[in-house]
């Protein structure tokens, strides 16, 4: 439904990295779509199979104000003939609130608004009972498309790849994207994560949805063995992003037109260049996987008058 190949595998150069001898090429997921764009479709793809496998009427999910998540799937299910509702935070909120909001219902997403408490329950089995007894045959996603539909889309990235990489870059949320190519990743490959929350907890949070979607723990520890965290290079916290991260990606966009924002993407490609000039590592071959967020890039572009999307 959305086409993969338009996701490049291109070579970047950066300047700084002349001197070490270093291959880094990124996957360009962003290119995907413009709505489904990065590891969005990844982790819908699945789920929006397994709902028209199950005959469902649509897709139920959750999302904060400006959420990617919640735009892609009602694009996605607007896309593959599903219905989609989306149960929003802040009941303070409607569907003019913001572009994101509009966007969603535009695509024909049922918007719910709930309060920061009824939210804070989006996990609970209880509350899905209530939300499918409200919203009868519906396949309830969590935030984020963070399940194992969602894990298995992100498994199929690297496929396009060589998979022959010494070390894989990637930005992690959820940590549903992270565990989908740890998955994916031969054993003499690292993957290093970073977490663009601050004090996150990467390694417990990747454990408790490895569980939670029901894999064994020698498994677990098979994936995790693969995994090192780079918790340095959130700049504040989520959403939050300094002068030093935006003249970084501005001077990338002028070398090489590589569009990247700063919530999640910036922050890795300044993870990767910082850590191989401080590390001192040489002649490798990275893969950057550049997982979207252009849009949420754009507007904050705009809003600092600065070129980096
Ligand atoms: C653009 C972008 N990159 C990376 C991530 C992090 O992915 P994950 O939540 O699967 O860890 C997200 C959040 O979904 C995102 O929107």
């Amino acid at each position: 439904m959305f086409d993969v190949t338009k996701s490049l595998l291109q070579k970047l150069e950066l300047n700084e990295l002349n001197t070490q001898n270093i291959e880094l090429f990124v996957k360009r997921d962003d290119l995907i779509d413009e709505h489904v764009s990065g590891n969005k479709w990844r982790k819908l793809k699945f789920n929006v199979e397994q709902a028209k496998t199950l005959k469902k009427y649509g897709i139920l999910t959750f999302g904060g104000a400006y959420s990617n998540h919640i735009v892609a799937t009602a694009a996605a299910c607007h896309q593959s003939g599903l219905k989609a509702i989306g149960i929003v935070r802040g009941d303070e909120l409607n569907e003019d609130s913001n572009p994101t909001l509009r966007q969603c219902a535009d695509f024909g997403m049922e918007l719910h608004f709930v309060s920061r408490l009824d939210y804070a329950a989006r996990y609970e089995k209880s509350y899905h009972e209530e939300l499918n007894f409200e919203f009868p045959n519906y396949l309830i996603v969590p935030e984020g498309g963070a399940n194992y539909y969602g894990m298995i889309g992100c498994q199929e990235i690297l496929k396009e790849t060589p998979n022959d990489y010494d070390y894989v870059f990637v930005a992690q949320g959820t940590t549903t994207t992270s565990i989908g190519l740890a998955l994916a990743l031969p054993e003499t490959t690292k993957l290093l994560v970073v977490p663009v929350l601050k004090g996150f907890d990467s390694l417990g949070e990747m454990k408790s949805l490895l569980g939670y979607t029901g894999f064994e723990s020698s498994m677990i520890d098979d994936v995790l063995a693969k995994v090192d965290v780079l918790d340095e290079y959130h700049f504040g916290g989520y959403g939050k992003y300094t002068d030093e991260l935006i003249d970084f990606m501005e001077r990338v966009f002028s070398e090489t037109r590589l569009p990247l924002d700063p919530i999640y993407t910036g922050k890795v490609l300044y993870a990767i260049q910082d850590w191989l000039l401080k590390s001192d590592i040489k002649n490798k071959r990275i893969l950057f996987v550049h997982t979207g967020g252009i849009q949420g890039g754009k507007m904050i572009a705009k809003k600092e008058g600065r070129r980096f999307s």
